[in-house]
């Protein structure tokens, strides 16, 4: 075990499984990468980091992540850049994300020295799991949970944070198509649908199971009071092309601030498209549809990048948008950011942060 400047004990596997994995093939989130980053929160702090062989956790069924759902989690890649070099997108937006999810689940923000320092040491000791450019990307998943254990409901005093990461190829490995339900919501104001909590992701796999039944992929959730108002997608925030102008919703309290969404936007206004964050309701987008203007649907997140939906399922019917060589929209914006993330375009940003 070595201990480094960072205060960051290292534990390193005897054997890396790297040559198990054919990068050529790698299935989204089933193959784990050597390592891992954890970190413990007792007696009110944080202790030392440690990154250690991936591997299963010791946990008593009584803690309260497990009982009552105190738990969080992030989603980011690292890319590997034209020089081999390993690349991060927008690290601290997730950091601070991660610690606006904590705040509303009534959880201690994690310092900036165990998420961002934690995450460099992590990707430079794993950084030949990064697929090529050409293969996909190495996915990060941050995750923290309450580990008290204790059956009383209330905010737990211990804590545990971890990131593991895996090699991944596409999320969606073809245009999806959606439906929409009123059967069920996904978030309500003042609930915890900004919050990127895992019960979020638990409440929408009936109606998503229900969904698929009908030969969709995912619901598109409305919202909770008029059911008339387009969210997003569970797995992604969304936007459409109406008549020249991209329109996505609004962050209203109930979708989850895409940091992907975000990148989008600014990359759409620096570009002088014409882009609107509004609501934007179901019936405009049918009645569009109707008109002809409907020209693009894309979903927009880590896992699923920039994703093509083929059709959306309202009123009994399919809303089937124009094949995906005809959406110039949504193919510049998913190779934009593709090159921005793989080191290939200039990043007038700063979003791009090299694992040193
Ligand atoms: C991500 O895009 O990183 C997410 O967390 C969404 C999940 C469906 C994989």
């Amino acid at each position: 075990m070595k201990t480094l400047e960072r205060n960051i004990r290292i534990k390193q596997v005897a054997e890396s499984r790297i040559h198990e994995v054919d990068m050529n093939n790698i299935p989204f989130g089933r193959v784990f990468s050597d390592h891992m980053l954890i970190a413990h929160y007792r007696d009110g702090q944080w202790q030392a980091p440690e990154i250690r062989p991936y591997g299963k956790l010791e946990l008593e069924p009584s803690i309260s992540s497990l009982n009552y759902g105190q738990s969080i989690f992030e989603g980011m890649k690292a890319h590997r850049g034209p020089q081999g070099e390993a690349l991060l997108f927008r690290p601290e937006a997730n950091w601070k994300r991660l610690n606006r999810s904590a705040a509303r689940m009534c959880m201690p923000e994690v310092p900036a020295s165990i998420f961002l320092d934690g995450l460099q040491e992590l990707i430079r000791l794993d950084q030949a799991w990064i697929p090529a450019p050409e293969q996909g990307a190495l996915y990060i998943r941050p995750l923290y949970f309450a580990t008290d254990e204790f059956i009383g409901v209330k905010a737990s005093e211990t804590y545990t944070f971890v990131i593991f990461t895996c090699p991944v190829g596409p999320y969606y490995t073809r245009p999806v198509r959606l439906l929409v339900t009123k059967d069920y919501i996904r978030a309500a104001i003042g609930g915890t649908g900004s919050a990127k909590t895992c019960g979020n992701y638990a409440a929408s796999l009936l109606p998503d199971k229900l969904a698929k039944a009908r030969g969709y992929d995912n619901v598109l959730w409305l919202d909770a009071r008029e059911h008339r108002f387009i969210e997003e997608c569970g797995t992604m925030n969304v936007f459409f092309v109406i008549d020249g102008t991209v329109i996505t919703p609004p962050l209203s309290g109930t979708i989850l601030p895409g940091i992907t969404r975000d990148s989008l936007i600014r990359l759409l206004k620096d570009h002088d498209y014409k882009i609107e964050v509004r609501p934007i309701s179901i019936y405009e987008v049918e009645e569009a549809y109707e008109a002809g203007y409907l020209q693009e649907a894309f979903g927009a997140g880590t896992a699923a990048t920039v994703t093509h939906i083929e059709a959306i399922g309202f009123g009994g019917r399919d809303l089937v948008f124009p094949p995906v060589d005809q959406r110039p929209v949504s193919q510049w914006l998913g190779q934009q950011l593709e090159a921005l993330k793989s080191g290939t375009a200039k990043d007038p940003y700063g979003w791009r942060v090299k694992v040193e």
